[in-house]
């Protein structure tokens, strides 16, 4: 009988078979795929592994730490936490097309990462949580790379400049599956039931320029919209959900005062896989409620929009 814990076992042996005594690298996003891949690997082969948990300043708040901590406290696993915040905003700085954008991140992603695995002596495997629809390539995204080291359809050709081999323990399984193989290894159950998010985090949901003012503001309302998520119990009824903040100023009243600041648009999707979805209805009094809390929980923001587009004809991220 096929089991769970029987393919951990299974793909603990053939770790340990593929990689003998040799050094493996990761590249940890903070994902569901690259987390699990990395805590097997840790299973099988111990110190032999390291992460790199690339911060490229785009995360959702409190992301990084919460990250960082959960490896530290609950694995001890070697994870390098590289805050890289200066050197993307930098880049990113003044730029607003979409494409450009991805290209930029991802560049800089592998620059950082190569940095820190060339100060490792000894390492000759690269591992990746690249699933089985990545293997057949039936997933694509809107544009561009990603910023996930996937073989096929995000980043080609790392392994193969780094001089790697490829260690993939989860080639063989759907997504379903490698949740169920992380509550097998003891992931927190609100850790594997997290919303997917993109390797380029925040930078598509900042349509346009993107700055630190908007990055902030973007923070805090799609914090308080996911606590109303929880809070109502909808959150794991919902593929994904977030906060897009807009490029435009709009005009307010607030007190005895008259606001100038940003609009932006609450987003929720049902889907199985992302290649299609639909907006989720919630109830006129939950958008209400939402949006009274952002206004008044949230300097810098006056308007609040739901986006009602299903994809396709629309995406799901707003770039
Ligand atoms: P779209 O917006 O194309 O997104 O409907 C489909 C799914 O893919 C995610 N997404 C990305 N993930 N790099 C990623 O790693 C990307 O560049 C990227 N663009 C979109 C999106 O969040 C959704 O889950």
């Amino acid at each position: 009988d096929w089991t769970m814990a029987g393919y951990r076992e299974q793909a603990i042996t053939a770790i340990r078979e593929q990689v003998g005594t040799d050094k493996v690298i990761c590249a940890l996003s903070g994902g569901v795929d690259s987390s699990v891949a990395a805590v097997l690997l840790h299973e099988a082969i111990g110190d032999q592994l390291t992460c790199v948990f690339v911060d490229h300043g785009l995360l959702r708040q409190g992301e990084g730490e919460e990250v960082a901590k959960m490896f530290r406290d609950n694995y001890n696993l070697p994870l390098i936490h590289a805050n890289e915040e200066e050197l993307f905003l930098g880049q990113l700085d003044g730029v607003s097309d979409p494409e450009t954008k991805r290209k930029i991140i991802g560049k800089l992603f592998i620059d950082v990462f190569q940095k820190h695995a060339d100060a490792i002596e000894g390492v000759k495997f690269l591992a990746q949580g690249t699933l089985y629809p990545d293997v057949i390539e039936s997933v694509s995204f809107s544009g561009g790379p990603s910023v996930t080291i996937k073989s096929h359809h995000n980043v080609g050709g790392l392994p193969e400049k780094m001089g790697l081999k490829l260690v993939e323990p989860l080639r063989e399984l759907f997504k379903d599956e490698v949740r169920a193989l992380g509550r097998e290894l003891g992931l927190p159950p609100s850790f594997i039931g997290r919303h997917p998010f993109p390797g380029p985090g925040l930078a598509i949901r900042c349509p346009g320029e993107i700055t630190r003012e908007k990055l902030t503001i973007l923070r805090r309302a799609d914090a308080v919209y996911i606590d109303q998520i929880r809070k109502h119990g909808l959150y794991d009824d919902i593929w994904q959900a977030f906060v897009a903040i807009l490029p435009v100023r709009t005009v307010g009243v607030m007190g005895d005062g008259r606001t100038y600041d940003f609009a932006c648009a609450l987003r929720a999707v049902t889907s199985v896989d992302g290649m299609t979805a639909d907006y989720y209805p919630f109830t006129h009094d939950f958008l209400g409620e939402t949006a009274t809390r952002i206004i008044n929980e949230v300097p810098g923001i006056n308007r609040v929009t739901y986006d009602i587009t299903s994809k396709p004809p629309g995406t799901i991220e707003w770039e």
